[in-house]
Formats: structure tokens, sequence, C-alpha cells
């Protein structure tokens, strides 16, 4: 039996990952010893590999069969546009992608003015602002703390990910649009998902009655 490779977002996800596969009797114990400089972590026994790897990574991994499976969020998979399979919601990191700024920059949107918005995903922000909102603007790509933004004038406005909300509070910033819910989704190889079609829909389904 060839070797069913798993390809986790690195962080919080990889953790709420593994306690799902968990609860339908797949671990991998080596992976849990947080001193392990290891990269790749084997369940012979299942014949499963499990890797984690930088978010934005994990759809590339996956669409180019490296990993037959991968767990990432749905933000990830919009941005990094990869050609495979989204096969399920799992329900956990769960939060919204939204353009924020002061409530003075609400009036720009609303009268379609030409802006500035920061993104850290930049693919996200064009195609709402472009093709569903029809609205010209300039993208800035930012890698990280885009709240900054606006408090310093580099954009009017952000896309960014909100989920408790408390880092638009604490910088004076709020909520002006929803660009979409998001969350942890399964995503498959297109090939794999042909060829190991038994091994990978059991796993879906045995999924489907721990959600
Ligand atoms: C994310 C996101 C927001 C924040 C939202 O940033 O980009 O900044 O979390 O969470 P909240 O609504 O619960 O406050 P992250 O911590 O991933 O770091 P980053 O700023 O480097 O992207």
């Amino acid at each position: 039996m060839k070797y069913l490779t798993f390809a986790l977002a690195k962080g919080r996800l990889a953790k709420k990952s593994l306690e799902l596969l968990e609860q339908i009797g797949i671990t991998c114990e080596e992976m849990k010893d947080k001193d392990t400089r290891k990269l790749i972590f084997v369940n012979e026994e299942l014949k499963l590999k499990f890797f984690l790897a930088k978010a934005g990574d994990v759809p590339t991994y996956v669409e180019y069969g490296a990993a037959d499976i991968g767990v990432v969020g749905k933000d990830t998979i919009l941005e990094e546009g990869r050609n495979l399979y989204e096969v399920m919601d799992l329900g956990f990191g769960k939060c919204r992608m939204c353009v924020c700024g002061p409530e003075s920059a609400r009036e720009l949107l609303q009268h379609h003015e030409m802006i500035r918005v920061a993104s850290k995903y930049p693919n996200i922000a064009k195609d709402y602002f472009y093709n569903q909102k029809h609205q010209t603007v300039e993208i800035i790509k930012l890698n990280g703390s885009v709240e900054l933004a606006p408090i310093v004038n580099l954009s009017e406005v952000i896309v960014d990910i909100v989920e408790t909300g408390s880092t638009l509070r604490e910088n004076g910033l709020t909520v002006l649009e929803e660009v979409c819910p998001l969350s942890a989704r399964m995503v498959v190889n297109q090939v794999s998902m042909k060829m190991e079609n038994e091994r990978i829909m059991k796993l879906i389904n045995d999924l489907k009655t721990v959600l």
C-alpha cells in the first residue's frame, strides 16, 4: 500500500487537525514531541505521512502531488488559487475576511473612490474590489500587522482576517464590509482523488461522523 501524505498548515490549524484526526483513530505520536526538528512524520501501521508547511505553501504541495491531502484555511485557498479539490469544511478556525478601516473610510467605499487597500491577501482584495464591487483601487501587498496601514496613512482601508475583532478595536478600526466567511478546509490533489479514491472517501466519511 502506498503512503497517503498530509500537508498541514503549521500552527493552530495543524494542532486542531491532529486533534480531529485522532478522533477517527488516526494518530501520529512522533509529531507530538514539541522539541523535535523533524519535518516529516510517519505512521507505519496506517501507511500515512504527515508534514507541516507554511500555510501559504500547503496548496502548492497538494497541487503538485507532493501531498495527497492538505488542511489549510479558506483564505489561503482563495489567495493561492491552485488546482485542487476542496472537499470538506472542517468547521474550526472560523473567522471572516473583511474590509476594515476607520469609520471615516465608510464614505470612500460607498462613493467608489479611488482608494488604497493594504492586504496580505492581494488576490482576494483584487477579486473583491474589481470583480464583485467593480471599484478601481490600488492594492498594496503587506506581510503582516496590516492594521498599521490605515493608522499611518499607507492606505485608507485594509482587507484582512477578523476573528475576535480585538486587533481592530484596540487600534481604532472597524469592519466596514464583509468579503467572505473563512474556516479550515480539507483539500485533495486531483490525481490522488482518483487513484486513492477509496481511502480518501473513507477518511472524509469518518470525519463527517465526528464533525
Ligand atoms: C491575524 C489577522 C488580524 C488578527 C485578527 O493576524 O491578520 O491581524 O489575526 O484577529 P482578532 O480579530 O482576533 O484580533 P495574525 O495574528 O495572524 O498576524 P499578522 O498580523 O502577522 O498577520
